[in-house]
C-alpha cells in the first residue's frame, strides 16, 4: 500500500469543493456559472453583486488549498517522516488539490482558475513567496483594476519569490511545484489575456467591458 494514493486522493477531493458554486446557489439561489466570466472563483462571485460571499469564497478555497498541503504532510509522517517523504507528499497534494479545484468531479470537470486555492497550498509550501505575491495582487487591481492580470502577475511572481528569499533544505518536487502550479494557473487565464490583449477584459470600478 502506498501513501501517496490517499493523499492525492485526499487533495484531490478537498481541491474538487466548488464553494463559490455552493454558496452562490445556497444564498442566492443562482448559478454563478451562468453569470459574468462564468467562473467559479471569488472574483466572479464579487462581480455577481455578492461581495461579502466573494471573499468567503476567497476564504475557503484558500483554506481548501493550504488545509490539502498540510493534510499531504500529517498522512505522510505516518508513513515516512524523513524530509523527502514529507516534501515529496507535500508537493503531490498541492498538485492534487490544484487539478480538484481546476478540475472538479462535481461540476462536470470544469471548476476554476486556481488563484486562491494556489494562494492557499503556497501559504503552506513557500509562506513568504505567498504573501508577497498576495502583496503584488493587491498592488496590481490596484493600481489597474484588472483582477486577472494581478492573478497573472501573483502567480508570475511565486517562483522569483520563493527561489529568491532565504529558505530551508526544498525537495525538488516542492521546486518544481513552485513553477507547474503558476504556469498552470497562468494558462487557465487564456481567454483572460485575449480578453486584456483586445482591450475587453472587465476591469473593477471602470466600463464594464463585453465579454466579462
Ligand atoms: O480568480 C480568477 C481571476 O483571476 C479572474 O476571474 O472571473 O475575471 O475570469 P474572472
Amino acid at each position: 500500500f502506498t501513501p501517496y494514493l490517499l493523499i492525492a486522493a485526499t487533495a484531490y477531493l478537498l481541491g474538487s469543493i466548488p464553494f463559490g458554486y455552493i454558496l452562490v446557489r445556497m444564498f442566492r439561489k443562482e448559478d454563478i456559472r451562468e453569470k459574468g466570466s462564468g467562473n467559479i472563483g471569488a472574483t466572479n462571485v464579487v462581480r455577481s453583486g455578492a461581495k461579502g460571499l466573494g471573499a468567503l469564497t476567497f476564504l475557503l478555497d484558500a483554506l481548501k488549498g493550504y488545509v490539502a498541503v498540510v493534510a499531504g504532510r500529517w498522512i505522510m509522517m505516518r508513513f515516512d517522516a524523513t524530509s523527502t517523504g514529507l516534501g515529496h507528499a507535500a508537493a503531490l497534494a498541492a498538485l492534487c488539490a490544484l487539478i480538484g479545484h481546476i478540475w472538479t468531479v462535481w461540476l462536470g470537470f470544469k471548476g476554476g482558475k486556481g488563484v486562491a486555492t494556489a494562494f492557499g497550498l503556497f501559504v503552506a509550501l513557500a509562506p513568504w513567496a505567498a504573501w508577497l505575491s498576495l502583496a503584488t495582487f493587491i498592488l496590481v487591481v490596484a493600481v489597474t483594476r484588472y483582477v486577472s492580470l494581478a492573478s497573472i502577475a501573483g502567480a508570475f511572481f511565486i517562483p522569483v519569490y520563493a527561489l529568491l528569499l532565504p529558505h530551508g533544505q526544498r525537495s525538488p518536487w516542492v521546486l518544481a511545484m513552485l513553477f507547474v502550479i503558476p504556469a498552470v494557473v497562468i494558462l487557465k487565464h487564456h481567454q483572460n489575456i485575449a480578453r486584456l490583449l483586445h482591450g475587453t477584459e472587465y476591469r473593477f470600478g471602470g466600463s464594464k467591458a463585453s465579454g466579462a
